[in-house]
């Protein structure tokens, strides 16, 4: 007999042995994925990504995938079999990651242009006809570089080992000039690729443009050279994109990347009188305090809890996730993704539950749980002690980062006009339920979902004048970065801030 082929499924992690030839939608429909036609080769609602390995093209991918689609790896999974060992990622779970389809202000340019927000977990790139302003196509994928680890420390560990950096600076650029290629199969005959602007924290922006990343590795971590970066399309090697310039927007400075001077443009934080805040809720927390006059940013290590990493049955915002909870009589009521078995819970149900679990006195003000054994969700998924510490991790390290930051600029929380939450996970989360544990503790009328505003700014910047990004330039100018890590106070409010207010 045949030894088994093994499957690697990212971003899970999750590796499934198999004999050889089994069909994959054996494999993948056990994990919740979904076959749209049922797997007769005529929706694509089921297609991967071959990331290690081979799959043949069959007739059926060459019939619904574009040429594009199908060099960039992309097969049908309901038309293919486990021949051999391989590394997939699947469409189904990029149905989480955020777009954004607001129309920004902008003076008209001829040509096309393409805006990229690149994340430690996902990316977004949008085609824009800069003369009318329009979306022409948008593509979405998971980071190719979470085959090197999930987190932003793990991926600057691996750069710093042997040829680390140049493996995942080649991942992401050939990731991204592929995704181009895909968009550039819906231009307008005859329109060129003017400009793509790219934003993103420190970390990529350094693995993207070929930055040393050691500085970010220990104390201070403070970058050397985090500033505006162009590249003709040549350079990256990116054919499809022909005599384009590629700009990737400058840093804030520490962990603060050219994404959240993007939300800060998107949000309009800049030109009010009121104070604003901005929270981008990741594996970094990301936070930006100020007005017209003066704005303070910050970060912190809040882990990948709010992904579903590190907990126990955590996972994505997939199918088969826990992505609500709410009290009906008492008892848990589990909303699940895609309405079937549940696999896991991902970053807003764990949220929703520890919420519930505090009014249910199931756990404690202090994180331990009152069974001491576990907080039962839906069959088979469950809490145990060690995903709550882990959620009082990450929430500690936001909320303890907003109190100082709106401390340090001046401000009392009640005289805030808005605290807006950027990215995914501040979209789908509950105000409520985020404001139950303590993480987000605001009147739910004072918070308000922002979006993808990393995407939106860095549309902005595509029509700025006299260069892409130049208005970035100048509002890094005149933004301070404040360093928690060094603040005399951070590690005292952190402990405060990890645990879970009493109830009312
Ligand atoms: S399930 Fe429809 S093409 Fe595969």
């Amino acid at each position: 007999m045949n030894p088994p082929v093994h499957i690697e499924l990212l971003p899970l992690g999750r590796t499934l042995e198999a004999i050889p030839g089994t069909p994959l939608s054996d494999l993948l429909f056990a994990q919740g994925v979904e076959f749209p036609c049922g797997g007769r080769g005529r929706c694509k609602g089921c297609r991967v990504r071959v990331l290690r390995g081979e799959l043949p093209v069959t007739p059926e991918d060459e019939r619904l995938l574009s040429a594009a689609e199908r060099a960039a790896g992309w097969r049908l999974s309901c038309r293919a079999r486990a021949d051999a060992d391989l590394t997939l990622e699947l469409a189904q779970w990029e149905a989480a990651i955020l777009s954004d389809d607001t129309r920004v202000e902008f003076a008209p340019r001829d040509g096309l242009g393409v805006a990229v927000d690149l994340g430690t977990t996902t990316l977004v790139a949008q085609l824009l006809d800069l003369r009318t302003g329009n979306v022409l196509a948008v593509r979405t994928a998971l980071n190719a570089q979470a085959q090197q680890g999930a987190d932003i420390m793990s991926r600057i560990e691996f750069a710093l080992t042997g040829d680390g950096q140049a493996r995942l600076q080649g991942l992401i650029r050939d990731q991204i000039g592929s995704l181009i290629g895909e968009l550039m199969t819906s231009a307008p005959a005859g329109q060129s690729l003017q400009d793509v602007v790219v934003v993103g924290n420190t970390a990529m922006h350094h693995l993207f443009c070929g930055v040393p990343v050691a500085p970010l590795a220990h104390h201070p971590f403070e970058p050397n050279d985090d500033g505006l970066k162009v590249f003709t399309a040549a350079e990256l090697g990116w054919a499809a994109a022909g005599v384009a310039q590629i700009h990737f927007l400058p840093c804030l400075g520490g962990f603060v990347g050219s994404d959240i001077l993007a939300g800060i443009i998107a949000t309009g934080m800049h030109e009010r009188e009121q104070p604003t805040v901005l929270v981008d809720l990741g594996t970094n927390g990301e936070i930006v305090v100020g007005n017209r006059d003066r704005l303070l940013c910050a970060s912190t290590a809040a882990g990948p809890a709010f992904e579903g990493a590190r907990i126990s049955m955590g996972m994505r915002a997939a199918t088969g996730a826990i992505s609500a909870v709410t009290l009906r009589d008492g008892r848990l009521a589990c909303q699940v993704l895609g309405g079937g078995e549940p696999r896991g819970v991902c970053g807003s149900g764990l949220v929703d539950a520890v919420a519930c679990g505090l009014d249910l006195e199931w756990v404690k003000p202090s994180g331990r749980l009152a069974n001491g054994a576990s907080l039962p969700l839906l069959a088979p998924v469950q809490l145990i002690q060690w995903d709550i510490r882990e959620l009082q991790l990450a929430k500690g390290a936001i909320a303890a980062g907003i109190r100082l930051l709106i401390e340090r600029w001046g401000v009392r929380p009640a005289d805030l006009a808005r605290v807006y939450l950027a990215g995914a996970f501040g979209n789908y989360i509950s105000r409520a339920s985020a404001r139950r544990i303590g993480l987000i503790d605001f009147p739910s009328e004072q918070v308000e979902p922002a979006g993808n505003t990393a995407l939106r700014g860095a549309k902005r910047a595509l029509f700025g004048l006299p260069e892409p990004g130049a208005e970035f330039a100048e509002l890094r100018r005149c933004t301070e970065h404040l360093s928690l890590k060094d603040d005399p106070q951070f590690q005292e409010v952190y402990v405060e801030e990890m645990g879970f207010p009493a109830g009312a």
